[in-house]
């Protein structure tokens, strides 16, 4: 039986982790720091590795403590060393080094999306392979094939923006609280998503890749041709218009992904999809997925809201193969904040 600790501060939230055997989670403690990015519309780098700083401790010790775990138990501690900020990651990438070095106890650096892509074998760890992998979050929006436990292989990528930072920039324009996929997500809930058909972006020669930032801008315009860009909070929440765009907006959104997805299942003969990062919580897009695997005789696995957003199980629960490998990580290991997934 193996138990690893594993930290994630790859962007805006503090997490840490502690978990069993693959997938059986003792602990997961985030702190989140969306007061302190709320009043900018965005994440603020700086800022965030300050508050990284702040919450690396207590975060830590609280993950252990509701696992009631010692440090001396671990035995192996996991850390995210890219893709994101790099002021963020070196925060968490010392302060697992700091603990591998002095306990004497083996290192495994992640990569924050195979941590993601890895999240919903946590709860469902007899996923089999080849299966096909959507990463969608407000850094990411890619598509990778796996073929088999470990290995990924680079499909698609956003031309531009990330679905998340589409949803985030929209919600922003509108006058809408940060984060604003969870907002839309709300809003859009029993709004007109026909009210307005928006085009989807569509790629030449048989192309998977995303792009969402024609479809940022047509929003962008059509709030503005209808007085409704930079509102206040509470009025845009509640105007029936903001809330038909919004939806509208994220349906377009949505059909983009589940669409792009399927062609992917269907051009590479894969019946087994993965929708992973923070737009996973999307309920408009869970509904979507599932209605749509349905029809075309796929399974589709989503983890529950709490691994989709950044968190450190799934840090966990990717370290776990390079753990069972020995690939044990050197303490001069240096984070990446373009680090990139699968060939
Ligand atoms: O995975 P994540 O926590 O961080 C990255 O690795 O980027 O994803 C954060 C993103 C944000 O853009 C946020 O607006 C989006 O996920 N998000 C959502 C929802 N919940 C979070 N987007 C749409 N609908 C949601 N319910
Ligand atoms: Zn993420």
């Amino acid at each position: 039986m193996a138990r690893i600790l594993a930290i994630e501060s790859s962007c805006d939230e503090t997490a840490a982790a502690v978990v069993e055997d693959r997938c059986h989670v003792l602990s997961s403690v985030i702190a989140s720091q969306d007061d302190v990015h709320a009043k900018y519309g965005g994440v603020v780098p700086e800022l965030a590795s300050r508050r990284h700083l702040e919450c690396i401790g207590p975060v830590v010790m609280e993950a252990l403590e509701r696992a009631s775990t010692r440090l001396a138990d671990v035995d192996a501690i996991a850390v995210t060393r890219g893709p994101g900020l790099i002021g963020s990651l070196l925060v968490g990438l010392c302060a697992a080094k700091a603990m591998s070095w002095q306990l004497s106890i083996p290192l495994l650096a992640i990569n924050h999306l195979e941590g993601h892509v890895r999240s919903p074998f946590i709860e469902n760890p007899g996923i089999e392979f080849p299966a096909m992998a959507l990463v969608v979050s407000g850094g990411h929006t890619s598509l990778y094939l796996c073929p088999s436990e470990g290995v990924y292989r680079a499909l698609a990528r956003t031309r531009d923006d990330a679905a998340g930072e589409a949803f985030d920039k929209v919600a922003k324009f509108l006058g809408l609280p940060y984060p604003g996929g969870p907002v839309i997500d709300r809003i859009s809930e029993g709004a007109d998503e026909d009210a307005i058909a928006f085009t989807r972006a569509v790629m030449k020669n048989q192309s998977l890749d995303f792009s969402f930032s024609g479809l940022k801008t047509a929003v962008r315009i059509r709030a503005t041709a209808d007085g409704l860009a930079h509102g206040d909070r509470a009025t845009a929440e509640g105007s029936k218009a903001v809330r038909d765009l919004v939806a509208s907006f994220q349906r377009t959104v949505v059909d983009t992904l589940v669409d792009t997805t399927l062609r992917a299942c269907r051009r590479e003969g894969v019946s087994t999809v993965l929708v992973a990062g923070g737009v996973a919580n999307n309920r408009r897009l869970r509904r979507a997925f599932e209605e749509a695997a349905a029809a075309a005789g796929l399974r589709v696995f989503m983890p529950s809201p709490r691994y989709t957003t950044d968190n450190a199980a799934m840090i966990a629960a990717a370290s776990f193969l390079q753990f069972e490998r020995g690939a044990f990580a050197p303490l001069d290991v240096n984070a990446d904040a373009n680090l990139k997934l699968g060939a």
